[in-house]
């Protein structure tokens, strides 16, 4: 990939449609990975736009009886407002309506017209109006749309057709030659098994008489371009083509086309052939994404299943929201998209794991001073910590290069997890009550340190909370580059943290949204009987016991009870419950916090002191000693055992 500028493209979307979680999740990762490249330092631009012409269009603006131009510009509205609220970057949003970009298409159209490119010729075939493409009749599957299944039409007419079969083996060959053009690598053989059979012409004008709703042809005012051939040019000339030159040669290839992968065809056949016959040089890589999924269901508004992403980000924060698109989906596969699944990963991911991180470091800085101190020698502990945080920064670094942000989001929340653990080790806690306040502010400083690099990791994805995580640690307006995080130095040290309140509150998963319950819980096992024989169990008798993995949020201590926590505990799936365990002699409350422990699941709830308890942890007790029962490396909460 070419290192001195990046410019990435969303696909334009069909101004009628109402944006839902696919569109949301493109222009999402295009802005992750602007913002990730300005972060970088690499000169960035970012597009988007509408895609305004076409049969949907003029169908959809008839059927309110008002113009399509006024359909367009009423409807577009909802994609602009969207981006706005989901605090998208692009440095420009096209319209393929423009009278700018009309111009650049009809230029095109003229030239490949007068070099011969473009012909005119008699049609017959099948037309899908929901796909906007001509088939031949053995393109068709059981006589449907060999791309949607709906039904197609019999058409017979005369139009003008680009030459696109006279690049098939040119295309076969830069395919084959260039690895990174088509990715993921299984799309480009799905391009190539297409490119097998013999490509013909492409079929570029629609008869006004049938369709008026487009861009005239400059050679034939009876016709209008078809409208993915328009569409497509958004990408050139948006950045310039035919109008500045120098930032056409700014821009252009670009590094990046994201799309789904229905729409991989037009991408990688009609799309480069066309470049090819303006003697343009092709994008450096088209990526297609897969689809977001209801369970299992393709979303569609007839099964009343699509994601409405206003409403989630409005329901639990844009930042959020944009998280989650990003961690949950492995880009190329398919992800299933479910209400729970966000709130189990909200809760684990940004409540528990960093927003928790932050409430510590920042109430132990508070309550020593309120500024973040200087280090004295550092210990391994702490070397171990810089270790993982720079673990996490490579990783990241290297996701970007590889379109795998789920995993470089993976590496980070690692480290975060981490630099939680590394808090339960060196327990600053005590070290402040023994007052060895050297080596707490080594501890506190090297927590901070993390957790601003972990800020500058994740801003790309969540900057407005991360701006905030940032300002709490007084870093605001210091090093906030990718690029600078190994450079930077002691930003922190004498800057004063301030109070933010909860940055990820917990959430709850409404009833309404919430998976059926659990069958009862089984009785709990009878108490060991004496004898020698209870000594000895059956598997079943074993099984009746639901041991699961538990992640503790909360514990404080019980008033009157000097033996007991009261603790939180997540259960996966976003199931919450409260335990009592007779551990406050051997542990903290702090210390319990962000653990992950084993729990007895289906013990029969029972009233200790007064508190309710639903269920019981495990733990090892050997003469004075107790040890929680934990769970060896990142196991998420619910998880069985046994
Ligand atoms: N207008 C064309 C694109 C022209 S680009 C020169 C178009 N528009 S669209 O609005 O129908 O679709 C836009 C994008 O949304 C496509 O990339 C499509 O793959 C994507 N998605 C539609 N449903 C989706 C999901 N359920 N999940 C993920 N993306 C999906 O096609």
């Amino acid at each position: 990939m070419n290192q001195n500028k990046f410019y990435v493209t969303t696909p334009i979307y069909y101004v009628n449609d109402k944006p839902h979680i696919g569109h949301a999740y493109t222009t999402v990762l295009a802005d992750v990975l602007a913002r990730y490249h300005r972060s970088l330092k690499v000169p960035t631009f970012f597009l988007t736009g509408t895609d305004e012409h076409g049969q949907k269009v003029e169908k959809a603006a008839a059927a309110r009886g008002i113009p399509p131009q006024q359909h367009c510009d009423e409807t577009v509205v909802r994609f602009q407002q969207l981006w706005e609220k989901l605090g998208i970057t692009n440095d420009k949003f096209i319209r393929t309506t423009q009278p700018e970009h009309k111009a650049v298409v009809r230029e095109i159209l003229q030239e490949l017209y007068d070099r011969g490119e473009i012909y005119r010729a008699e049609y017959t075939g099948w037309y899908c109006v929901g796909c906007e493409r001509f088939f031949t009749e053995k393109d068709l599957v059981d006589g449907n749309c060999p791309e949607c299944g709906r039904g197609v039409s019999a058409i017979q007419e005369s139009n003008y057709f680009f030459r696109m079969s006279k690049y098939q083996d040119w295309l076969i060959q830069y395919i084959d030659s260039h690895p990174d053009f088509i990715q993921p690598a299984f799309r480009a053989n799905e391009t190539l098994g297409f490119l097998r059979r013999e490509l013909g012409d492409l079929c570029i004008s629609r008869p006004k008489a049938r369709l008026a709703w487009g861009i005239e042809l400059p050679f034939d005012p009876d016709y209008v371009c078809y409208v993915w051939f328009d569409a497509l040019i958004n990408y050139i000339s948006a950045v310039g083509y035919r109008r500045n030159d120098e930032e056409f040669r700014r821009w252009w290839p670009a590094s990046y086309h994201l799309i789904g992968k229905d729409i991989l065809t037009t991408h990688t056949v009609y799309w480069p052939t066309m470049l090819k016959a303006m003697n343009l040089p092709l994008p450096e890589t088209i990526f297609a994404h897969g689809w977001w999924l209801t369970g299992r269901e393709k979303m569609s508004k007839t099964l009343g299943n699509v994601v409405d992403p206003l409403a989630m980000a409005e329901k639990y924060g844009v930042d959020a929201f944009r998280y989650f698109l990003l961690a949950e989906m492995s880009p190329g596969q398919d992800a299933s998209f479910s209400e729970e699944a966000f709130v189990t990963r909200y809760n684990s991911d940004l409540a528990n794991d960093l927003g928790n991180l932050l409430s510590r470091v920042l109430k132990m800085t508070l309550r020593n001073g309120g500024v973040v101190p200087f280090p004295g020698a550092l210990q391994p502990e702490d070397e171990e910590l810089n270790t993982a945080v720079l673990t996490a920064v490579a990783a990241m670094e290297q996701a970007l290069k590889v379109m795998k942000l789920d995993q470089g989001l993976g590496a980070v929340l690692t480290a975060v997890r981490a630099a939680n653990r590394y808090l339960e080790k060196t327990a600053p806690w005590t070290l402040a009550k023994k007052g060895e306040t050297e080596r707490l502010g080594t501890v506190l400083y090297t927590a901070a340190e993390a957790l601003r690099k972990f800020a500058v990791l994740l801003e790309p994805v969540m900057p407005e909370k991360m701006a905030t995580l940032a300002s709490a640690l007084g870093a605001d307006g210091t090093a906030s580059r990718i690029a600078e995080l190994g450079t930077a130095g002691n930003v922190l040290s004498g800057k004063s943290v301030r109070e933010v309140g909860s940055l990820f509150p917990r959430v709850q998963l409404e009833e309404s949204v919430a998976p059926a319950p659990a069958a009862a819980p089984a009785p709990a096992p009878a108490a060991p009987a004496p004898a020698a024989t209870a000594e000895l169990i059956t598997i079943e008798d074993f099984s009746k016991v639901q041991l699961r993995v538990a992640r503790v949020l909360t514990a404080e201590r019980i008033e009157g009870a000097d033996k007991l926590l009261r603790l939180t505990i997540e259960l996966g799936a976003g199931e919450i419950r409260q335990l009592v365990a007779g551990v406050a002699q051997y542990y903290r409350p702090e210390e319990m916090v962000g653990r992950s422990i084993v729990v007895v699941g289906n013990l029969k709830p029972a009233r200790i002191r007064g508190v309710d308890s639903q269920g019981m942890l495990l733990a090892a007790r050997s003469g004075k000693e107790l040890r929680l029962i934990t769970v060896d490396g990142d196991v998420a909460p619910g998880a069985t055992v046994g």
